[in-house]
């Protein structure tokens, strides 16, 4: 018999050359969620990053308005910014060529004016963009708006507003897996009855549901109200939901809070998940208690994801298959990946 819901070749997992394609046609190509826009509020600070090997400085201009560039000097590749701080220029590490905050070369130490026109050796930018108070960038200058993607699911999620949220923490997992084999996990919860047995008591596992959205992928279920391990907040439903955009940003919110998810990739067999906790309130116990829930969880995530990557590095092992009714977000997925990668 012949199915058409199968999953991905398993040799995606495992392929380097899959992996730098994937690096190049997707996440090149799609917004990356940096973290949130509290860190930088002062004009000048500035924020030093590597995202999927793009050495990366994002920097405010004023207080409306972000700027990113490669932190790679236009000289010789010498670095621009060594640390996060507040900048009133940017001078290379190396040689000493100075650009302003706008990115404009202002001096080319070792050269003559005659010998180049410095307009030509501004710094490269990347696109940054924020939304309720998280900056996300996109290494395609040709790239649909970051608001193009989010108002659909503004319209979902009733307009909540995180910005008015306060960033608490982040909490960084090493994980050996393909970044795919963690966004699989993630996409369905037809695995939270027999991996996470406390999840599964505190959520009506019944109510589970997947939405397809064209920008977005939401799952959601009712929380249980006496086991909830959230802030008990009347004013919002008891709710959790799940909310995936292409190819690695998650939102999970649950009530009186935002957690994201940044699954980045590390190479074919390793990622590194960030977990950035946002509250509506500063209440010490309620966090505590949500983080360590939180923790529980994705060390039973990180057990099994492991599992199947070694898994994976069978010979004797092709394909699975998904199911419609309940990996319904999983063959999205795989769909969207068989589109960009074939
Ligand atoms: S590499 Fe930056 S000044 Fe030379
Ligand atoms: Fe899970």
């Amino acid at each position: 018999m012949k199915y058409l819901n199968t999953t991905i070749p398993v040799s995606w997992y495992c392929q380097s050359e899959k992996f730098e394609f994937e690096i190049e046609k997707i996440f090149l190509n799609s917004w990356q969620l940096v973290g949130p826009e509290s860190k930088i509020p002062n004009i000048g600070d500035t924020i030093k990053l590597t995202i999927t090997k793009q050495p990366i400085i994002i920097t405010r201009i004023n207080m409306n308005r972000l700027k990113a560039y490669f932190n790679i000097c236009r000289h010789r590749g010498g670095p621009i910014v060594s640390g996060n701080g507040c900048y009133k220029q940017f001078q290379c590490q190396y040689h000493g060529w100075i650009y302003t905050n706008e990115g404009k070369l202002k001096n080319a130490r070792g050269f003559d004016n005659n010998e180049i026109k410095k307009s030509d050796f501004n710094l490269k930018e990347i696109k940054v963009s924020v939304w309720n108070g998280l900056i996300f960038i996109n290494f395609n200058e040709k790239c649909n708006s970051l608001e193009s993607i989010y108002e659909d699911l503004e319209k979902r999620i009733n307009k909540k507003k995180f910005s008015s949220y306060q960033f608490y923490k982040r909490d960084s997992y090493d994980i050996s897996c393909n970044w795919k084999i963690y966004m699989d996990n993630y996409l369905e919860g037809l695995h939270i009855p027999l991996v996470h047995p406390e999840l599964n008591k505190t959520i009506n596992y019944k109510s589970y549901k997947t939405e397809i959205h064209n920008q977005f992928l939401l799952q959601w279920c009712l929380i249980d109200q006496k086991l909830n391990p959230y802030k008990n907040d009347s004013s919002e439903d008891l709710i959790a939901y799940y909310i995936t955009i292409f190819p690695n940003v998650i939102l999970n919110i649950a009530p009186g809070r935002l957690q994201t998810n940044i699954v980045e990739p590390i190479n074919e067999k390793n990622c590194l998940v960030h977990f950035d906790y946002y509250f509506k309130e500063m209440d010490e116990k309620q966090i505590q208690k949500d983080l360590n829930f939180s923790d529980i969880i994705q060390r039973e995530d990180i057990k099994i994801c492991e599992s199947v990557q070694a898994n994976y590095e069978s010979k004797r092992f092709k394909n699975g298959i998904i199911s419609k009714n309940d990996e319904s977000g999983v063959f999205h997925f795989h769909s969207r990946l068989k589109e960009i990668l074939l």
